[in-house]
């Protein structure tokens, strides 16, 4: 296999960007690694797509820096910039072959022909679609398609992969299977990958890291797991996964330090985190319990009462009051399993070391 990527690092530095008066990205501080998989997630409008297309040279000039592979890009077009990237619609040309369509990027650097064919096998083999050549776009399906806008962007080997939601067009279980194929195709090329996404599944399954933003602002950037066991604040909590965010102020009364909720649940917590606001806690880190039942000494216990109850096969989600809150907690569900029932009285335990403080 001949097709080769550079893999650059790409590093962002206190990007801004307008469109007129409005400011959509601020302050963007971030470096992706050589190589490396990573993700952009958040929801629609938060910036994701704009970011990415700065990376690649589109849109209206940023304020900042963006160094791809230690190289200032500010005043490069993007076809200078030699990175890939495939758009959500795929934009095939659909009275062009498939192989006429992956060709296209070196005809336009002008290429030798000789050099083309062989590329064009080499990126068709890459993504499966060998004898797909001669067929045009409308003769494929979705995933075959969205192939064809894979294999045309590797084909001039970039330094940098730009995904914008390449999988949105397709049913689910195929959305899952490109998935697998990006991702190893990208190990395969060793190619730094930026995937947009707001499919949370999608990010932690393909990304090394990943970077949550909302309103043109980087909420927080880490491993999948690190981000969803330590959300940094009360949005990157809630986005990612389903979150309790309880709302109070933290007192100390001599030796204990205690999180007081505004709904009148107290929390033990450690003490120097005097300016926390808020604390998040997972329901599947919630459990329920008949009154007095199961205890263990590391559990806080709380009474409540049971308002609702959802059944979402591998779980059961309740929703408990208890003082002035309502919690969400889920249990997993087994055939035969204790279902308590609604208005019922139960203890709510948390384990304090499965309580978040969050810093904003
Ligand atoms: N060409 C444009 N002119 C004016 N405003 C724009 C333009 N393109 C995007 N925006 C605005 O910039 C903000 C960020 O848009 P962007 O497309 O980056 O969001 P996104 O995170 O990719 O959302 P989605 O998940 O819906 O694709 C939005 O408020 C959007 O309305
Ligand atoms: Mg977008």
């Amino acid at each position: 296999m001949s097709l080769q990527a550079q893999s650059s690092e790409v590093v962002i530095e206190n990007l801004g960007l307008s469109f007129g008066d409005t400011q959509v990205l601020k302050g963007i501080d971030l470096t992706i690694k050589a190589g490396e998989f990573f993700s952009f997630l958040g929801p629609s409008g938060s910036g994701k797509s704009t970011l990415l297309r700065a990376i690649a040279g589109f849109g209206p000039e940023p304020t900042g820096r963006i160094l791809i592979g230690g190289q200032d890009v500010a005043k490069l077009p993007p076809w200078e910039r030699n990175v890939g990237m495939v758009f959500q619609s795929y934009a095939l040309w659909p009275h062009m072959t498939v192989a006429k369509n992956v060709a296209f990027g070196l005809e336009e650097r002008k290429v030798a022909r000789a050099q083309i064919d062989k590329r064009v096998k080499q990126a068709l083999d890459l993504v499966d679609l060998a004898d797909f050549g001669e067929r045009r776009p409308s003769q494929l399906s979705g995933g075959q398609q969205q192939r064809v806008a894979l294999a045309r962007t590797i084909i001039i080997e970039p330094r940098v992969l730009l995904l914008d939601e390449p999988l949105s067009n397709l049913d689910a279980n195929l959305r899952v299977q490109m998935r697998g194929d990006i991702l190893a195709l990208q190990k395969k090329l060793n190619l730094t990958t930026i995937f947009v996404t707001h499919d949370q599944e999608e990010a932690n399954t393909t990304s090394v890291r990943m970077a949550v933003l909302n309103h043109g602002i980087l909420q927080q950037v880490g491993a999948p797991m690190e981000l969803y066991d330590a959300p940094a604040n009360r949005f990157v909590a809630s986005f990612l996964g389903t979150a309790n965010i309880l709302e109070g102020e933290v007192r100390t009364n001599g030796q204990l330090t205690a999180f007081l909720s505004s709904g009148g649940l107290q929390i033990p917590i450690r003490q120097g985190a005097d300016s926390i606001t808020a604390i998040a806690i997972r329901p599947q880190n919630i459990s329920l319990h008949t009154p007095g039942g199961g205890t263990s000494e590391a559990e806080l216990r709380f009474k409540a009462v049971v308002s609702d109850i959802e059944f979402l096969g591998s779980t059961l989600r309740y929703a408990v009051k208890t003082g002035q809150e309502t919690m969400l907690v889920d249990h997993v569900h087994e055939p035969g399993d204790r279902v308590f029932a609604l208005e019922e009285q139960v203890d709510m335990a948390i384990v304090p070391d499965h309580v978040t403080l969050l810093r904003g």
